[in-house]
């Protein structure tokens, strides 16, 4: 079965029917824009750049090929059933998120989540109960919320109506999902799971487990991050008990365009076939070009590569080895200066950098030669910019604000006023400010801005990093509530 591919299959033959186009888009098979982009893009991906019409059924009432491939993926995950997105992983969270609670309703959350986790509580006008990661003060990054801290918090809100952890984080650590599940379980509290970077899980049984296999309720897991299929396309995994499938099917509906891209969904269709039948052995190859980038870097002196030895707590359960974070901070430069050395002089893009770290994702689009370019540029950058390493920074991590409003009554608010951020501290604010990656909040509305905040906020700006979220670009002013 999992060697089928219905919706790709389908999309397929019905371009090689090549039927005359009299609906949407436009281009109808590329004829109809530039020769510069249809030439480019290729005309194989543009005669399925498609619309639901009958034969190729509809994403937002599936019966037909998007039903069938839905069941496959389903079977696949370890799910009783899969929605496919094509708004992301943010599209699944959001669906998640709003399908799950309403207004008033609490939700626990960590503080460390992803900012479509809180663009889905002011849309849900849900409450958010933050609950503390761990935070690794060496490297510099926080991790998963230990089990007691998930007790605690559940004990203080039992009127919880629902919990949702991230597995694994930005940089490859899990915390012990299973406990926290079935303690969840235990107070009828279904668990939501971001699982952005956990769509191999599933298939390999040296990562970590995957969200559906410590039965959690529900998974937006992102397939275009680290499974294959093309940007954008994600799926939401969801397991029958807690959870109306037929509830998050209407969310789900209400949060897409109707016009969905089917080489979206064709590609998530096809990622999953390949994952399906050839996962485990791709992901073992993929392993080892990890594990030899990571015992490379960690050769190399003033780097560390992080591994399993950081699994302690039941905040750090569990390690992706595939993710390759290289804390740099010993060669006396950040990781936003390693990052765009690492570009200007050796044609290497990463994923993320921080302060103290670069961030690295080893895939199945990797291969040796892309390891060694990777390890040769860290071995040229260790000897030749390698500077005195001064007094060690501390680890700066943003302080986790009072929430003096609901974060859904702030942001609506029309009693605001622009304001200096240098004059903000003490004030509520009314939008958002992270840090994207990661994305996650400094500030959210409702929330007392600190000093705190806006130095954290001030530096990152400085350093020219991607700080987003407020309606001056420039982060010099800030909306807060008269
Ligand atoms: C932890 C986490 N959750 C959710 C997302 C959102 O995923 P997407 O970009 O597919 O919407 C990201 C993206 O960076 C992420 O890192």
């Amino acid at each position: 079965m999992q060697n089928q591919t219905p919706l790709f299959t389908k999309l397929v033959e019905h371009a090689n029917r090549n039927p005359i186009q009299f609906h949407i888009p436009a281009h109808k098979k590329g004829f109809g824009m530039p020769n510069e982009f249809s030439e480019f893009i290729g005309p194989n991906a543009l005669s399925i750049d498609l619309i639901n019409i009958a034969p190729l059924d509809d994403l937002h009432s599936p019966k037909g090929v998007i039903k069938e491939a839905q069941e496959l993926a389903a079977r696949a995950y370890g799910a009783d059933h899969t929605y496919f997105s094509v708004h992301g992983t943010s599209g699944a969270i959001m669906t998640m998120v709003m399908s799950a609670v309403g207004p008033g309703e609490k939700i626990l959350v960590p503080r460390n989540v992803h900012k479509s986790v809180l663009s889905a509580i002011i849309f849900s006008g849900a409450h958010p109960v933050f609950m503390h990661p761990e935070i690794d003060p060496e490297i510099g990054i926080a991790h998963g919320v230990p089990l007691d801290e998930v007790r605690k918090v559940l004990d203080e809100h039992p009127d919880a109506k629902a919990l949702l952890l991230i597995n694994p984080t930005y940089f490859g650590v899990s915390a012990d999902l299973k406990s926290i599940v079935d303690l969840a379980h235990e107070r009828g509290v279904p668990v939501l799971v971001d699982e952005a970077h956990g769509v191999l899980f599933s298939f390999h049984e040296d990562l970590p487990l995957s969200a559906m296999q410590a039965g959690a309720d529900m998974a937006a897991t992102s397939v275009h991050k680290l499974g294959g299929s093309m940007t954008q396309s994600s799926v939401l995994n969801v397991r029958e008990g807690l959870i109306s499938p037929e509830h998050v099917q209407s969310v789900l509906s209400m949060l897409h365009t109707t016009s969905t891209s089917y080489l979206l969904l064709a590609s998530l269709d096809v990622a999953r076939k390949n994952l399906a039948i050839h996962g485990h052995e791709l992901i073992s190859k993929t392993l080892e070009l990890a594990h030899d980038a990571r015992r490379r870097i960690n050769a190399i002196d003033g780097l560390y590569c992080f591994g399993e030895e950081i699994l302690k707590t039941s905040a750090t359960f569990a390690h992706d080895p595939l993710k390759i974070n290289v804390t740099v901070s010993n060669l006396g430069l950040t990781g936003w200066e390693v990052e765009k050395i690492l570009r200007n002089d050796f044609n290497i893009e990463v994923e993320m950098s921080d302060l103290y770290n670069i961030l690295c994702i080893i895939t199945f689009g990797d291969t040796q030669e892309t390891i060694d370019a990777l390890v040769h540029a860290l071995e040229a950058i260790a000897k030749d910019y390698r500077r005195e390493v001064l007094e060690r920074k501390q680890v700066k991590y943003p302080s986790m604000p009072l929430l003096a409003l609901s974060p859904r009554d702030a942001f609506y608010n029309k009693q605001t006023e622009i304001i200096p951020l240098a004059e903000a501290a003490g004030r509520i604010i009314a939008e958002f400010i992270m840090v994207y990656p990661p994305g996650i909040p400094i500030v959210m509305p409702g929330e007392v801005v600190t000093h705190d905040n806006i130095d954290y906020i001030v530096e990152h700006v400085k350093e020219g990093l991607p700080v987003q979220g407020p309606d001056d670009p420039n982060i010099e002013f800030v909306k807060v509530l008269k």
